[in-house]
């Protein structure tokens, strides 16, 4: 029996690379106008960085972990997310040596246990950025921008910018009280997930999809309503820069985050487009992180896209890739000339296929209408003795005589 792919790690096959070559270079292009550099971290960390980083209470870490002992006794996973491990980089790496303001971006493979589903995988791909040093709401606001440009410049104006404020350790413990004590009342409501978390992590309560945790909490107290004068004034702030730039965005006080790094500002991109996988890209402001680490006392914000999820938002037809040319031939003759041509015009620039196998004339054209090549050239032994071919423009359905000359076709077919 052949052996399969495992659950939730899928293969990117060739008729879909073409969109993710499309996201990934419309990020690097967006991302590097904006400033920020590419960097490449290991798949692989010690799992205390996430335990430490994104929580312990948390779903990521207390069940989605791909964790494992290594052959030297050391407990590693198999990161679940990119912001940790960049900051281990930059704390280890001193990045902050050079510059107060460090803007870095990320791309490749994250690894969590979830139920797959659709949008929802166990190996899936983000694309992410993290701007460190500054904690002006400026930044906020342009991080919040330059997510917007990106998915402009995909054409996709669909997902809505959602935002809240998670408040900072002097505003939240009291906040996470107030709820406690709110939800102690209705603990009898709430699902098992979320009175398992009423200890440590009420928040999850208020994003919670159970219908009775939905019911529960519909007048629970907000978060924006609690949060001290430093964190009202840095989102009110916040939205006046959106404001400015005429950036569009919701204000979501439910908005809670599955990571415990958090404050201040948070944000999700949503889409009613992908079921229940409505975030396509998330993020927010971590300013204890670093210093969590055992960094520096630097602030950063961030946010990271789920490349699959954007994947399923672009239209298959506009990613169609067809060769310029396709060349068909008759005869032996013809089919020496064909390859001849066919590796003299590809070295030149210009895509070429043919059927290997020249099989009638009626089947190679049959080929090329699959290929939807823009030219087919027609080697017949006729045109071979004269030393011409038949260039046919397939979009104008218009046939001359080239000389099987590879520059003469080259700049045909250029300048079509
Ligand atoms: P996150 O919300 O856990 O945040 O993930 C960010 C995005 O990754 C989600 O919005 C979603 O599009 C995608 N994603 C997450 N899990 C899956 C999955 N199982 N399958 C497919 N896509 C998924 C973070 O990871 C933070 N590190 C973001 C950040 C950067 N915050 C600050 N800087």
């Amino acid at each position: 029996m052949a052996i399969t792919g495992i659950k939730g790690f899928n293969d990117i096959l060739p008729n879909e690379v073409e969109k993710w070559h499309h996201i990934e270079s419309a990020a690097r292009r967006v991302f590097e106008l904006y400033g920020f550099s590419e960097i490449r971290i290991p798949v692989l960390e010690k799992t205390e960085l996430f335990s430490r980083s994104i929580g312990d209470a948390t779903d990521i870490v207390e069940k989605e972990m791909y964790s494992f002992t290594d052959k030297g006794e050391n407990r590693v996973t198999m990161r679940p997310e990119g912001t940790a491990g960049v900051m281990r980089s930059f704390i280890e790496h001193k990045l902050y040596a050079g510059d107060q303001v460090s803007k870095l971006y990320y791309l490749g493979p994250m690894f969590r246990y979830e139920r797959p589903q659709k949008g929802r995988y166990r190996q899936f791909h983000q694309i992410g950025v993290e701007l460190v040093g500054v904690d002006d709401p400026m930044a906020d606001a342009q991080v919040l921008t330059m997510l917007q440009h990106f998915f402009a410049e995909l054409g996709l104006h669909e997902p809505t910018l959602q935002i809240n404020s998670l408040g900072c350790p002097e505003c939240r413990p009291s906040y996470r009280q107030k709820l406690r004590d709110f939800l102690l009342e209705r603990l009898e409501r709430l699902c098992d997930d979320c009175k398992r978390r009423y200890e440590n992590n009420p928040l999850r309560a208020l994003d919670c999809k159970a219908a009775g945790c939905r019911e529960a909490t519909v007048d629970a107290p907000s978060v924006l309503d609690n949060l001290c004068s430093g964190c009202a004034d840095h989102f009110e702030k916040t939205q006046n820069y959106l404001r400015v730039n005429g950036t569009p965005y919701e204000i979501n006080a439910r908005m809670v985050r599955g990571l415990d790094y958090y404050t201040r500002t948070t944000f999700e991109l949503v889409t009613g487009l992908l079921g229940a996988q409505s975030a396509v890209a998330a993020g927010g402001r971590y300013d204890s992180l670093i210093e969590q680490l055992g960094g520096p006392s630097l602030p950063g914000i961030g946010f990271a896209m789920g490349v699959e999820r954007v994947v399923l938002l672009l239209n298959q037809d506009d990613f169609r890739k067809s060769p310029d040319l396709f060349i068909a031939f008759l005869g032996e003759a013809a089919r020496k000339e064909a390859f001849r041509l066919m590796c003299a015009l590809q070295q030149e620039g210009i895509s070429v296929e043919i059927d290997y196998e020249g099989k009638s004339l009626k089947s190679q054209m049959r080929r090329a209408d699959k290929f939807n090549s823009r030219f087919t050239l027609i080697l017949g032994e006729d045109e071979l003795r004269k030393g011409t071919a038949s260039l046919k423009d397939m979009d104008k359905g218009v046939q001359v005589d080239v000389p099987l000359v590879p520059e003469k076709i080259v700049s045909m077919v250029q300048s079509a």
